[in-house]
Order: C-alpha cells, then structure tokens, then sequence
C-alpha cells in the first residue's frame, strides 16, 4: 500500500533539477594555478532552500552527507564567505540532488568569517602553492600560510576537511586543524586550537572576546572571556601531553592522551544520527546536531549544561543579573525600595543584563560598599582564595579596583570558606541552599554618586597587570615552539618504529610501486577511498595498487589494520599481497583479477557477455562463501560495510571474490580510532543504518541487493527505465504482489528464464536478506546452507521493503517511511 506512494516521492527529488550541460561536472579536487572567481556566470551555483546559496568551487562526490565549498551566502547576498558547507545533497554529475525535500545547510567552517568579501573576490590556488582569497578590490583577506611548500592540489574529502596536498599526497595545510565553532565527526582539537562561536546565526563574525572552548593541560574547558577568563564549563583529565587531542566520535567526545591508547570519554553523547557536528553556539552552548538521511537536522544534545541547568551559562541572563530556575532574569536589588544601584539594559528583554547606575570608579573605594544577595551562587570553577571569612572576601574585593564582587561560599563555619573576585560579573543563579547544602552569598559592589578625589593612581594596577601579560605571552610562546618540536621529534620515532613491524605482509618502497605501475599510468577504477592502478612486480605476477586518499595522520593503526587484512586468506578473497606506508602515501597491492568487478558483467547493456544461470549461481555461491568467512570464521569478526558489485571481482574463471574488506574499519581507524560513521554506497545501505545499529546484517542486506541485481541483470537505481520502475525494489515489491516475480528475471538471458524454479528460489533468498528488521535475515552459513539446498527459505517473510521510522512526529514518519533509495552510481568501482 506504501508503495507507489514512496516511489513517486521519490522520483520528486529528480525533477527539480534540470541538467546546464555547458557546465563542468562537479569535482572534489583542484589543482595548483586555479582562480575562481565569485560570479554568477563563472561557479555553478546551488540554492538552498533556507535562502542561503553556494556559488561551488568543490564537492565531495561520494559520501553522505555532502560537503561543498565554496563562496557562501545567505539573505541578500551582499557578502560571502569561503566556507565549507554540510548537507543532504548528493551529486549525480553534473547535477545536484536533494537528498529530502529540505536540505539543510549548514556552515562548517569559512576560511574569512571576521571579513566577508563581496560580489567579484577571487580565491586563487597559486603555483607556489598558496589558497589567496581576494576581495573585488583585490585586497587580501585571507591566505593559507601555505606558500612554497610544494603545494600540488587542493581537495575536499569525504568527511568534510579541505586540504593542500603536496606530490606525496600529504596534507600540508588543511582546515580540520583551522577550525572555527564547529567540529565534524573524526575532526580533533589539538591543545592550542579553540572553536569560537560566531555572533549569531545571520552574523558570522566570530566573537573573539566571549566563548571558547579549548583543550589545556588540564582537560577540556570552557571559557567566557574577561580579564583573566572565567571558567564556566570544565572537564579535568589526567595525563595530558602537549600532544592530547579531543575528537569528536559518534558516541561521545573523547580525549586521546596519547597514541595509541584508546579514547577516553570526557562526554557522552547519546546515540541518534549517522551524521553529526558539533557546535559552539553564540550564546555558549555546546550543541550537538544529528542528521537522518530523511528526518532533517536534530539538535541532539547540549554538552555543557552544569548542575545549575541553564542558568549555568555565563549569560543565561546576561551580565550582573540574577537567574532563577526557569530562566527567570532579574536585575540584582539592594532591597530598600528608591536605591536601586542596578537597572536592567533593556527592560522588555530581561535576558539582556543589568548595568550599574554608578559605574565604579577606582579613585572613590570610601564610596563603595557591597549589596548582599543571599543564596545565589556563581559559576565559576575557581575560587581566588580559599578558606577564608567573608568579611576577608569582602575587604578583598574593596581594595582591588576591577573586583566587581564578593562571592563567597562555606558549608557551615562562616570563618572558613571560598571567595571568588570576579572582575567582570556575569549570570548568577538564585539557588536553594537546602537542596545544595552550602552556605552561598554574592557581595556585590556598588557605588554612590562620587565627589571626593583621591589619590590612588592607575599604574600601581596596570604596571603588575602588564608585567604578567608579557609573561605569559613569552611563556606560551615557549610552549609552542615546545610543542612543535616535540612533535616533530614523535614523528620521526614513529617513521623508525613503523620499519620495524614483524609478520606483515611485504612491504613495498613507493619507488618499486611507482616503476611496478608505470608511474600510475594505467587506472583500473576510482572510488570512495582511492584509485586503483595495475602494476607488475619484479617476478612478472600482476598486481592491483590501491592508493588510499586522506589518510595522513597515525602510521601505527595502518599498519596495525594492513597486518590484520593480511593476514586473512581465503579463496573468496581477494589477497592483500602487500602495502607501502611512505610519508603520506598508503598504498595497497592486492592479486589482480583479469576480468574485473561483477559490475562489467551483470547489467544489461553495459556487460561484455551474458552471463549463464550456473556462472551466476557460482558466484553467489562464492559471494556467500567469501562474507561468511569475514563474519563468521575470521579471528575478528569483519564487516564489510560496502558490499556491491564493484567490490566483487571476478579471476580468469570467473570465481568471484569479495575486495576492500577490512578498508571501512581502516578509514575510521585513521580518523579517531573508535569511529563509526556512515560508510558503503546509497541503494546498498541497510535501513538500520539509520539508527547506527550496525552488525555483519548490513552486508547481508548489501548481498540481497546485489542478488536481486544479478538475478535481474539491471542496477538497482536505473533511469533509463520508466519512472515507477527506476526503483528496482520497487519493481521487486509490486511484481511480488501482483505474483508476476518472473518478469523483472534478466529476460536477455534465455537460460536465466528456462531455470525459472532455481531463479524463484534465489528470489527468496534475496527477499529473506532484504528484511527490513535485521534479526529477521539470515546470517550469510545460512544463505550458504539454503543455496546448498539443507535448509530452506523461511516463510512468512516481510515484502514490505521499507525502513523502519523512529517514532516521532506523524509528518515526520511520512517522509522517513518514503525511503527514497538513491542512485548506486554515486561511488564508482574501488
Ligand atoms: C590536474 O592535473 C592532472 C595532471 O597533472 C590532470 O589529470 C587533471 O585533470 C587536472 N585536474 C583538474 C581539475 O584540472
Ligand atoms: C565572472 O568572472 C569571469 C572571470 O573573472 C569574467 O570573465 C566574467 O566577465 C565575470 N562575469 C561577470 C558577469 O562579471
Ligand atoms: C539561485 O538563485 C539566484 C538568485 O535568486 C538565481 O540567479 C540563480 O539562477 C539560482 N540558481 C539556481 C541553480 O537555481
Ligand atoms: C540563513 O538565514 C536564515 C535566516 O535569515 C537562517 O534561518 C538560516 O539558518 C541561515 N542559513 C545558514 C546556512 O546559515
Ligand atoms: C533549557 O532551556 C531549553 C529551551 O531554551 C529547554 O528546552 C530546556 O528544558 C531547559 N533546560 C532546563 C534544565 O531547564
Ligand atoms: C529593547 O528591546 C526591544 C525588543 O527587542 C527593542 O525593540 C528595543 O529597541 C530595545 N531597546 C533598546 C533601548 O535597545
Ligand atoms: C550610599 O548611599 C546609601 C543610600 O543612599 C547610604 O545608605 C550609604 O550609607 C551610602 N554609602 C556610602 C559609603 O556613602
Ligand atoms: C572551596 O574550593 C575548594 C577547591 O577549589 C573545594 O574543594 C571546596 O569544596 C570549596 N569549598 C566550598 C565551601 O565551596
Ligand atoms: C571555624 O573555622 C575557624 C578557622 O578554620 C576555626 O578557628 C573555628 O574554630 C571554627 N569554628 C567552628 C564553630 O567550628
Ligand atoms: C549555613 O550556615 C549556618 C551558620 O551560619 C549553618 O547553621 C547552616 O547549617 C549552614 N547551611 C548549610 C547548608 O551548610
Ligand atoms: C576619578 O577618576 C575619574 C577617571 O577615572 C575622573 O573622571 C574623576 O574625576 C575622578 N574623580 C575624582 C573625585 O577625582
């Protein structure tokens, strides 16, 4: 019943777009010696449905969700940015299309968010091997630092980061280690580095003096500027080196201290989407967001929130103003009616914050005198003295000059407690001192109307401030050059390590790869995690190379995933005969098979030949054989996580093996070691994808597809058919209830229709691996035990073949159950 309606929902993303064939295809890398220019008539550009548009330099065409970068705007378009912007498109060169009917975009990073430029800017990749971004006056306002460091590309990976890549495929410069509010899955934040949130959503422009988040010796920690920062949010962590990074993984956001040990979880962040971000808000929010392929953008967590809820926020209710549970803001009262000393910035929006009537000054301390609010408490992590009595607290605050109050807090003796002397007075949370068992009062200044002078001059205040701040500027610089050296020295300990590694498999020197491939003349295919070149060694055995794009950073887990892949052997697999892991480069050989991938063979009107129903049969059977061994029979058990018909490759007699297992473990391995993101080719993704549930199921739903792609000798996604069957699902759906299965069998194929009993059969088994409940479908020793005719095909099953919907709202529900399927063009052979 579901059906016709989800295909036409479906062929809607389709239609909206209209093909310009003049214009280029979209590409995910440049070379060096380019210039944009941000004109209508010379970038393509994508209108997003919230107004905002991108004018697109580069796209990452395999993946969701998309990234694109290029120059951004929102509104009127009077200025942009050089951004990088995520969302729920996908490419289908030379077209774009919406993954849902809202695509929400959302900015990731921008190179020059503190100064857009206009109409007419230039970004130049120049031969010397800088990113120059130029406003239409040609004034520069922003380059990569990049130059003369034999910069060979520039390039948009599939998990969002734009690099500057050198001839050795390195990564010189790249905007993951740049980041400005946000952090994507995998990205990390290095000691050193903040995210600074932007003014607010319409304004871009950073605000450098308020939040920040930062990674110091001491763990993850929260600051709301002022002279010195306060802390609002902290995470202590033990044993942190200069080297200790935080990244952001799908379960939480988690210390490294230090490679290779495991992450350590600082917060948790509960399950949701495939895809997130994290985000540092305008008001000091950490947000976390998730993005369903069908179910839109979801604020899925708040990271921050300290025991005072909202009120915690350094301005919840802005500054010197009082916060009461509910976000309730008042402006702090001296109690006698007529002295009021405060008044509210703005009185219809209390949440703005409060101002003195009588700023202080610091020549009249004999006027000055503190009001006391009783049972309110402040956020701050530190206390400036500790146990102390208040009326010390008090007398503390009245001699410093910038002190703006008194917060003092004891438990139960008033001549033993902490004092806290902000010199900027944020938010203050009225709190119940029965539930928080602690004694807590703010003291705070205020002044009467001056008259008399005095002789206390600035510079015994400022003379001490100065001295410290040049300190500490030569101290901190200390520790970068500190830093950079001790890194520099790791890597090579690393580089000395890696050529020690007993019982890999052999490893190759990029020179004998490069003689071995002819220079990397001859290209078998391009995917998702690099191109694969035909080779021939030194002993005259052919080889497949496989170079790994974007894996830059930690040698060690390559290696540690190479000898693990390696070491697995099986007739149904194709053999990993060796690797090189030189500066940046990874590269893998693997046997070569002389007829290809499965793709070249099964689809009508691209195979070279028609393949007969017992070939077929032999090659699911051998499919089958080849994914039980990495479920089922390997030391660790292995998802594939991509099975289609480009990872199945086919030797000289046509004995079909399984390739690329163990390379979607590798890749997220690199990333942040306890990564699961979204990974394999739309059309072939299993629905509980959706919900990160992932086990070997997956690839037993991926095996029914490409089963039903076999059986029927068409892709999954066709366009060339008509448009309620461009769906092959569809199709499979709506002849199963019409009982007319035989007619979507391959009907080029003679012999597939004389076997009509077989073909029926494996129909079945397709149907049990599609079950859209993943404990209803087979583990892939039954497929093998069904196909060796032992067992039989469960009865009973679901032809129903949608996703399941996370309950939420009726509206929502529609959309998710729609299940557009996508196009399995999107990521080539591997
Ligand atoms: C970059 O240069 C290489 C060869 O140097 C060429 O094959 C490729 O097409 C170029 N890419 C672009 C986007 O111009
Ligand atoms: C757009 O930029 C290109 C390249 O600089 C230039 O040739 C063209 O005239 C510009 N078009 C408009 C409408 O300004
Ligand atoms: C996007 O919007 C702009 C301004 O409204 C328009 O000029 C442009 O043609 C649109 N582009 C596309 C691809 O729809
Ligand atoms: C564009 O501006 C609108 C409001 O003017 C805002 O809702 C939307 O989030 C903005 N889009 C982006 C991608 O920032
Ligand atoms: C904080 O405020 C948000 C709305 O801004 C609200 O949804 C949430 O429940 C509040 N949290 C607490 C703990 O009060
Ligand atoms: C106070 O806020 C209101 C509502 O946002 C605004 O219209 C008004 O201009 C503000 N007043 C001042 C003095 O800023
Ligand atoms: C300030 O003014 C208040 C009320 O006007 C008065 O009670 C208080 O004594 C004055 N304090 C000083 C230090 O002058
Ligand atoms: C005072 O501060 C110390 C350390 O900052 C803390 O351990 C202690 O609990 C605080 N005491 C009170 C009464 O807040
Ligand atoms: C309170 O603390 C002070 C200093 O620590 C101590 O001298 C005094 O005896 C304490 N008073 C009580 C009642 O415990
Ligand atoms: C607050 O202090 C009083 C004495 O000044 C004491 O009796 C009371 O127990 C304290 N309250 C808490 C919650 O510690
Ligand atoms: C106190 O200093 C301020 C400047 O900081 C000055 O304007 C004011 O006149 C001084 N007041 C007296 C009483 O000297």
């Amino acid at each position: 019943m579901r059906a016709p309606w989800m295909c036409s929902f479906f062929f809607a993303f389709f239609l909206i777009f209209s093909s310009n064939a003049s214009q280029p295809d979209y590409v995910a890398s440049a070379n060096v010696s380019t210039i944009w220019t941000n004109n209508e008539s010379s970038l393509r550009s994508i209108n997003f449905t919230d107004g905002s548009r991108m004018r697109v330099i580069l796209i990452s065409t395999t993946g969701l969700p998309m990234f694109t970068c290029g120059f951004f705007c929102n509104g009127t378009c009077t200025s942009y940015l050089f951004a990088i912007v995520t969302n729920l498109f996908m490419v289908v060169n030379p077209q774009v299309v919406p993954l849902a009917n809202q695509d929400f975009p959302e900015v990731i990073w921008s190179a020059n968010r503190d100064h857009p430029v206009r109409d007419g800017a230039t970004l130049q990749l120049t031969a010397t091997g800088e990113l120059v971004l130029k406003d239409v006056d040609r004034s520069i306002v922003w380059t990569s630092n990049s130059n003369g460091q034999s910069i060979a590309g520039m390039t948009l990976t599939q998990d969002g980061n734009l690099g500057l890549f050198d001839v050795d495929n390195s990564m010189i410069w790249q905007s993951f280690e740049n980041p400005t509010d946000c952090l994507i899955t995998g990205q990390k934040l290095f000691q050193g580095q903040k995210l600074i949130p932007s003014v607010s959503s319409t304004d871009w422009t950073a605000q450098k003096d308020l939040f920040s988040l930062q990674i110091t010796n001491k763990g993850l920690v929260a600051y709301v500027e002022s002279n010195p920062p306060q802390v609002y949010f902290r995470k202590l962590v033990n044993g942190i080196t200069p080297k200790s990074y935080i990244v952001f993984s799908d379960r939480s956001l988690c210390f490294l201290i230090d490679r290779p040990s495991y992450c350590k979880s600082v917060i948790d962040v509960p399950p949701a989407f495939p895809f997130r971000y994290i985000k540092l808000m305008p008001d000091g929010h950490l947000k976390v967001f998730g993005w369903g392929t069908y179910n839109g953008k979801k604020m899925v967590a708040d990271l921050l929130t300290g025991p005072l809820g909202n009120c915690s926020y350094p301005l919840a209710c802005g500054r010197n103003a009082v916060c009461t549970d509910n976000q309730q803001c008042s402006c702090p009262s001296s109690g006698s009616p007529g002295a009021d000393y405060f008044k509210a910035v703005n009185d219809s929006q209390p949440n703005m914050g409060c101002s003195l009537v009588t700023p202080h000054t610091c020549n009249a301390t004999q006027h000055q005198h503190f009001i006391e609010l009783k049972n309110v408490k402040y956020f701050s992590y530190t206390a400036d003295m500790e146990y102390v009595d208040m009326e010390t607290c008090k007398q503390a605050c009245l001699e410093k000059c910038s002190c703006k109050a008194a917060l003092f807090e004891y438990c139960s003796n008033s001549s033993s407690g902490n004092c806290t002397l902000p010199s900027e007075l944020f938010t203050m949370t009225k709190v119940d001192a029965s539930k928080i068992h602690l004694n807590t009062s703010a003291f705070i200044k205020v002044q009467n109307v001056t008259s008399t002078p005095s002789s206390k001059s600035r510079a015994t205040i400022l003379g001490p401030a100065i001295g410290s701040f040049v300190i500490i500027v030569i101290m901190s610089g200390g520790l970068a050059m500190f830093i950079v050296q001790k890194k520099k020295r790791d890597d090579e300990i690393e580089e000395e390590y890696l050529d020690q590694v007993p019982g890999m498999p052999t490893r190759f020197s990029y020179k004998e790869l490069k003689t071995a491939t002819e220079n990397f003349n001859k290209k078998l295919g391009q995917g998702g995690f690099g191109s694969v070149f035909e080779g021939t060694l030194e002993d005259g055995s052919k080889v497949a190379v496989k170079c790994l794009h974007g894996l830059v950073h930690v040698k060690k887990s390559f290696l540690a995933e190479v000898e693990s892949i390696g070491s697995i052997h099986h007739v149904n697999l194709v053999q990993l005969r060796g690797f090189c892991a030189w500066k940046s480069q990874r590269l893998l050989v693997y046997e070569f098979m002389s007829n290809g991938s499965l793709d070249q063979w099964i689809y009508y009107g691209e195979r070279k030949h028609v393949l007969g129903w017992e070939c077929r049969k032999k090659i699911i059977f051998d499919i089958a054989k080849g994914l039980a061994y990495l479920h089922e029979d390997c030391r660790q058990k292995i998802i594939h996580l991509d099975i289609k018909p480009q990872n199945i490759l086919l030797d000289n007699d046509f004995n079909a093996k399984v390739s690329d297992f163990g390379l979607s473990k590798l890749i997220d391995r690199d990333q942040s070691q306890v990564i699961t993101t979204m990974r394999g080719t739309p059309g072939y993704l299993a629905p509980e994808w959706l919900s990160l549930n992932i086990s070997e199921k997956v690839d037993v739903y991926s095996f029914g597809i490409l089963l039903l792609e076999i059986l029927c000798g068409r892709k999954i996604f066709d366009r060339s058919q008509p448009q309620e069957s461009w769906h092959l699902l569809c199709v499979f759906q709506r002849c199963w209830e019409q009982e007319t299965l035989m007619n979507i069998v391959d009907e080029y194929s003679e012999d597939m229709q004389v076997n009509s009993t077989e073909v029926m059969e494996m129909m079945k088994v397709a149907s049990w691996c599609l079950q859209t409940d993943f404990t209803r479908r087979p583990s892939m020793s039954t497929v093998i035990k069904v196909l060796e005719g032992v067992m039989n095909v469960e009865s009973n099953l679901d032809y129903n073949f949608s996703y399941p919907r996370p309950q939420e709202t009726t509206n929502e529900l529609e959309i998710k159950s729609s299940n557009p399927m996508l196009p399995s063009i999107l990521s080539g052979p591997r």
